[in-house]
């Protein structure tokens, strides 16, 4: 894991054949553990607070490449309470998506790992017996006893995340094009959903649930239900794939980008569409995006991340009215009008983030910051608590709050 590079800044042979070594190790290790077999009890955990529904605690997920180690996601804390809308915002390669895919458990290894840290979810599902089977209702053919638990994801083997991934989970990415399969029907995708996730379920209750989704979306199922992926517009694919992610009765839903691939017009469909499904499902959304015009709309509470760590994390209104952190000011002044236009540049702070191989031991914004004093230098600036809801990570703020 060595980071060290000789005067040129080159790396030597010895050097890159220490990192591979010392990676593999590392890999191989990480792998075990997602592959082994576990009781649940050994990922069963409680929140810290009843009223969240995740909370993603000190998440570190790395990718061990030949030129290093790159730290995308590098302690990562915030929560997802119940029935709320979080809106993660920053710029690319600031470690968004790898946090949603650690959560959901799709971090491509051996390269891709979670290292440390805890995604505590609160789930609702089977109830189960010694041997780990769903335990029936009497007397109710196909179902199945349900109750809360709380599983800490991070822990868990990997061939236990079905419990989760699709089911309580649900996301829905940017390209629906790359996420529907071309060689089935919209019909035959959407029904699969329903016969994987709820035990006993036959073919007809599928079709039926599939056509309720659809309809959800706003798509009249005569006309889509037998059609393939191709035949239909990107909008209507991104409806399809919302309908998807809802057919399993998700508790929450990843919105990774949910609107960037489309058209202004559509855009603003799909969000609507988001709006009214939040009223409607019981449960939350964690939206993800670059656009600060969707986070306003649509946003409860609001992380900001920078170069793999949250710098500030609050309620709309403190980001949007009270923001502390020189970046996310930043962010607000450079913000265009709110035009939905693919081709702003919605960022023009200058200078660029840190290389993610070889992060400093200060503060990572300090080279863009027009506000930093001689503490700056010093070490990674804390967590400090602004408000009981509010947070920033910034030498500015009176640290001796700093609740870690
Ligand atoms: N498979 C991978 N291998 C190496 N680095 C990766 C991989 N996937 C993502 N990264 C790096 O992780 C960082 C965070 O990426 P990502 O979470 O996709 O950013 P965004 O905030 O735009 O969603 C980036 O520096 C990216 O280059
Ligand atoms: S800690 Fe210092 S360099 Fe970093 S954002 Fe705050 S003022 Fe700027
Ligand atoms: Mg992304």
């Amino acid at each position: 894991m060595s980071e060290t590079k000789n005067t040129k800044g080159y790396l030597t042979g010895k050097e890159i054949r220490a990192i591979a070594k010392a990676n593999n190790k590392e890999m191989k290790r990480l792998e075990a553990y997602k592959n082994r077999k576990a009781e649940e009890s050994e990922f069963l955990t409680q929140m810290k607070n009843p009223e969240n529904l995740l909370e993603i605690d000190d998440l570190h997920t790395f990718f061990f490449t030949e030129q290093g180690v790159v730290k995308a996601v590098n302690g990562v804390s915030y929560d997802v309470p119940k029935n709320a809308v979080v809106g993660v915002v920053g710029e690319s390669g600031c470690g968004k998506s790898v946090t949603s895919m650690s959560v959901m458990r799709l971090i491509q290894g051996p390269t891709g790992q979670i290292t440390e840290g805890s995604i505590r979810f609160k789930a609702y599902d089977y109830k189960r017996d010694e041997k780990g089977e769903p335990v029936p209702v009497e007397g109710a053919e196909g179902q199945f006893q349900m109750e809360e638990k709380v599983y800490d994801i991070a822990k868990m083997p990997i061939n236990e995340i079905h419990r989760i991934r699709g089911k309580q989970i649900a996301m829905i990415f940017q390209e629906p094009m790359t996420s529907l399969n071309p060689i089935f029907t919209i019909g035959e995708q959407l029904d699969e959903v329903t016969m994987i996730h709820v035990p006993g379920a036959t073919k007809e209750m599928a079709k039926a649930k599939s056509e309720e989704m659809l309809r959800l979306v706003g798509i009249i199922p005569e006309n889509v239900y037998k059609a393939f992926p191709h035949e239909l517009s990107g909008g209507m694919r991104q409806r399809v794939m919302i309908a998807m992610a809802l057919a399993a009765e998700p508790r929450l839903i990843i919105a990774d980008e949910p609107t960037t691939a489309l058209d202004v017009t559509i855009q603003a469909q799909i969000l609507d569409l988001l709006q009214d499904i939040k009223k409607k499902i019981d449960g939350s959304i964690l939206l993800i995006t670059h656009d600060l015009g969707v986070i306003a709309e649509m946003a409860d509470y609001v992380v900001v991340m920078y170069a793999g760590k949250v710098i500030e994390k609050g309620t709309v209104l403190e980001i949007f009215q009270d923001p502390r952190h020189p970046y996310t000011i930043g962010l607000q002044k450079s913000k265009p009008t709110m035009t939905l236009d693919d081709s702003t540049e919605l960022y023009n702070i200058p200078g660029n983030v840190p290389n993610p191989i070889n992060m400093p031991d200060h503060c990572y914004f300090k080279e863009r910051c027009a506000k930093c004093t001689a503490k700056c230098s010093g070490e990674y600036p804390g967590m400090v608590q602004v408000s009981p809801t509010h947070f920033v990570a910034c030498h500015l703020y009176n640290e001796e709050k700093d609740n870690g």
